[in-house]
């Protein structure tokens, strides 16, 4: 197991009809908060008014800055930046899924920082690093989707669509003072985002669990463990819209995937990092690019990491091994697992995204500016060449001859 230090500050106020204590959470936080969210409220307009409404009875100022676009923009980062400085903000609160509470917590550090806020992004930029934030407006994240965990790790990814990356901030002052997880605001979520919201959760674990760290027993049985929850408890949401009890499992599991719990000193998340080009070059919605890439990717290195492959189909996707061969095993796991992302409407190729062959070399030029090392490849266990990169993304079936 690698060294590690470990450090998570967030209070959780976790469970239906957490969102009533609001005011209280709020208030020693300061007089004039700024609740940051998506330009289109859609249905969280009623949870906006009622956490509006909260905060105000508790004699707090409330302004709003409702700019956050999917995967926000860094002009958006500065633009609200810029407002909270001009109307004297105290604290910030992230109303929604990850691109608005990625946006909260961007412009809470935009706000103290000196220089471009592009240059707090994490990126290669052909050896050029990030300058990370160490200061921040204290914030508070709502999450009403149980996806990308923002509300309880110190990540904010922001695109430039300028430049056409996508990566992140990566920073100890980006950590929330608290995060109000109420599964109730996840009720209203479509099937397409709870389905979505389910792969992006099975990935932040998914990809340590394949290509981290050997010899993590603990941390693997974990990530097993959040694994199944979302797999059995997306079903039960999909059939049952309002059963807040399977909501509340796949919120909790969301935010244990990426808190830092399940994967401390092995980050891996290589899938990731190609992920995020189909966002910034086809526009693709963050769970939908990692469902199409998770089997071909289990695909085209499973032979790499055997007894990881045999591992996830026995104790995740419930194969019995009973006199099969390790490799029939291994294949029935990945099966049943695009199996169950098709049946929970996910696309599980480039070709229902619409990305064509040809379009592969420009996606890997991509991955190699943001996300490759010095040595020119992809950091995990064992790393990822560009060579790697072009069969996998063959494997994930583009549209079009290859
Ligand atoms: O605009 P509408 O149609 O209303 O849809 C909203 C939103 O646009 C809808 N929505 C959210 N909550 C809802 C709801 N609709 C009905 N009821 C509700 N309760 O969902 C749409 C998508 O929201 P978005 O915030 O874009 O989704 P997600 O949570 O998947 O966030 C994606 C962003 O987070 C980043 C991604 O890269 C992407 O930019 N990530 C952040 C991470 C982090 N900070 O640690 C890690 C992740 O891996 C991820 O990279
Ligand atoms: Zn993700």
């Amino acid at each position: 197991m690698n060294n590690f230090d470990f450090y998570n500050p967030v209070r959780v106020h976790f469970g239906a009809g957490q969102l009533e204590n609001i005011g209280e959470i709020a208030s020693g936080l300061g007089r004039r908060g700024c609740v940051v969210s998506y330009k289109d409220l859609g249905p969280l307009e009623s949870v906006c008014d009622r956490l509006i409404g909260l905060l105000k009875q508790k004699g707090i100022t409330v302004f709003t800055f409702f700019n956050a676009e999917p995967n926000p923009d860094i002009s958006t980062i500065e633009l609200g930046a810029e407002f909270c400085r001009d109307n004297s903000i105290d604290f910030v609160i992230g109303l929604g899924g990850g691109s608005a509470m990625d946006a909260a917590k961007a412009i809470s550090a935009a706000v103290y920082y000196d220089g471009e806020a592009w240059n707090m992004v994490y990126s290669r930029h052909d050896e050029v690093k990030a300058v990370p934030p160490e200061k921040a407006l204290p914030m508070i994240m709502i999450p009403p989707l149980p996806a990308t965990g923002s509300e309880m790790n110190q990540c904010s990814v922001v695109s430039n669509r300028a430049l056409k990356e996508k990566s992140y901030i990566w920073a100890e002052c980006l950590y929330p003072k608290a995060a109000v997880i109420d599964p109730e605001l996840t009720l209203t979520l479509p099937s397409y985002q709870t389905a979505c919201a389910a792969a992006d959760s099975i990935s932040h674990v998914l990809e340590i669990y394949i290509n981290g760290e050997e010899d993590t027993p603990l941390q693997h049985s974990f990530q097993e463990g959040i694994m199944r929850t979302v797999i059995d408890n997306v079903h039960l949401a999909l059939a049952e819209p309002g059963n807040i009890n399977a909501r509340a499992n796949l919120q909790w599991a969301a935010t244990c995937a990426i808190n830092g719990w399940a994967s401390p000193g092995d980050a891996w998340t290589p899938i990731h990092q190609v992920a995020h080009n189909l966002t910034s070059l086809y526009g693709i919605a963050h769970g939908a690019s990692l469902s199409a890439l998770m089997p071909a990717w289990m695909k085209t290195f499973k032979s790499r990491r055997t007894s990881r492959y045999f591992n996830f189909a026995v104790n995740v996707m419930r194969v019995n091994p009973e006199g099969k061969e390790e490799t029939a095993v291994i294949d029935e796991g990945i099966k049943k697992f695009e199996d169950f992302l098709r049946v929970i409407g996910v696309p599980v190729s480039l070709k229902e995204l619409g990305i064509p062959a040809r379009g592969i070399p420009e996606i890997i030029s991509g991955v190699r500016t943001v996300s490759f090392n010095g040595e020119d490849v992809l950091s995990c266990n064992p790393p990822v060449t560009a060579e790697d990169l072009r069969l996998m993304l063959e494997n994930a079936d583009p549209a079009g001859e290859i």
